[in-house]
């Protein structure tokens, strides 16, 4: 249920709204639908759970940007773009190198996609063509940067990017520097097929909103990476390993959460404003943790996860408030071995795909997303000279 808020402003005129556009529709889309009372996720009418099982990161982002499965050629094809867009021009990666090595990854990442957008050719006619040739270039190098970024921060040289392995594979050993074993390239890439795309997102909304003023795509994009960064969006997978890291052992989980609960601190991984069940990427990802602290032997991480989920369950089940994709994402992360600081930028590789798809689909049929506001602020206020003030 939409909660709507009631205000008078200063001419007595009586407004209702909705606070922070819950339930608002700000326009039409082919790409995504979200059934939050049942839990239901689709992509271009597939189910999540199909995709998820079935697809690849490559093929699901090709099926988001044009709106049909490829065929065996098409994606062959399309694979072949993104190898050759992967690696990141030798300016950005020198300029890369004078950032400093402790700022925020996603501020860092927001930056260098900013930077390489100086060495576009123009598209100010926003062709079809020439756009989808930016999506698809930035869909190909935000591993690259991801990697480089993390590389940047431990003091070791960027590794280049590797044309034998997907997607995934490549993302993971441009960071650790070893080719993957088939089945944590799988886990990253279902991981990525998850993240994709998730309707008018704020992020998403922000991609939207910035290319309807017709500027050009990596505006937008940098943009949407901004707006993902937040800790109510995509920085949620950073805050749920931050507070498995608080609480330390299965025996802490009960009071540490009790304790927030109390408090009315919010549980990182936990509600969402579609979602008033289990999110369907959710139940997928706890099943990967669950598999993957099996084979490393670490239990920690995906018993306080488990744990957690259950005390919440019982504590604001009743209030729809539910395990998110950020909550099991974040254990899964730490067991494929990536570090905390890049699990949002992670995230940022697989949404571009979405942002992408929804830049296209804004451009094709663009209206200026321009809202307004009640205004409650005064109305007839005389002019003071600032000597008398
Ligand atoms: N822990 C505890 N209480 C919560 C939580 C939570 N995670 N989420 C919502 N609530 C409570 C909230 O305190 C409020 O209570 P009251 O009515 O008593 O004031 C009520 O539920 C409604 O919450 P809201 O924040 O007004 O709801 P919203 O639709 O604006 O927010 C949300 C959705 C995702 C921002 C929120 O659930 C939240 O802050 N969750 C934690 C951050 C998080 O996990 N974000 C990731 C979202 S999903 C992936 C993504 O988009 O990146």
């Amino acid at each position: 249920m939409v909660k709507k808020r009631e205000v008078i402003d200063k001419s007595g005129n009586k407004h209702s709204f909705s606070e922070g556009m819950a339930g608002v529709i700000a326009t039409t889309s082919e790409i995504c639908f979200i059934n939050g009372a049942e839990g239901k996720l689709i992509y271009r009418g597939v189910p999540i759970e199909d995709l998820a099982e079935k697809s690849t990161f490559e093929e699901t982002s090709y099926f988001l940007l044009y709106g049909e499965l490829p065929t065996q050629k098409e994606l062959h094809e399309f694979e072949k773009r993104l190898k050759k867009h992967r690696a990141i021009p030798a300016t950005v990666l020198d300029v890369m190198k004078q950032m400093p090595d402790d700022a925020n990854t996603m501020q860092t990442l927001r930056t260098v996609v900013s930077l390489m957008g100086l060495y576009e050719p123009k598209n100010d006619e926003h062709s079809v063509k020439e756009t989808s040739g930016e999506v698809e270039k930035l869909i190909a190098v935000f591993p690259t940067i991801v990697a480089a970024i993390q590389r940047l921060r431990e003091g070791k040289e960027p590794v280049a990017p590797d044309n034998s392995l997907s997607h995934a594979a490549n993302l993971i050993y441009m960071v650790t520097g070893e080719k993957p074993d088939d089945y944590a390239a799988r886990v990253l890439d279902v991981c990525l097929i998850l993240h994709a795309e998730h309707g008018f997102n704020a992020s998403t909304f922000t991609s939207r909103v910035v290319i309807s003023t017709l500027t050009d795509v990596y505006s937008a994009v940098t943009a949407a990476i901004g707006s993902l960064r937040g800790p109510l969006h995509g920085g949620a997978n950073e805050g749920v390993m931050h507070l498995l890291d608080e609480i330390g052992d299965l025996e802490s989980v009960e009071k540490v959460i009790k304790n927030k609960l109390e408090t009315k601190a919010k549980i990182m991984g936990f509600g969402h404003r579609v979602y008033k069940v289990l999110d369907p990427r959710a139940k997928i990802l706890s099943q990967y943790s669950k598999r993957l602290a099996e084979i490393t032997g670490k239990q920690k991480y995906y018993a306080m996860s488990k744990k957690i989920e259950e005390i919440m369950k019982r504590e604001v089940g009743d209030r729809g408030i539910y395990p998110n994709v950020d909550f099991f994402s974040a254990s899964v992360y730490h067991y494929l071995g990536f570090s905390l600081e890049i699990y949002t930028p992670i995230f940022a590789v697989s949404r571009i795909s979405g942002w992408g798809a929804h830049i296209m689909e804004q451009l094709r049929e663009n209206r200026l997303f321009r809202p307004t506001s009640v205004y409650l602020g005064d109305i007839d206020r005389k002019y003071m000279a600032i000597s008398d003030r």
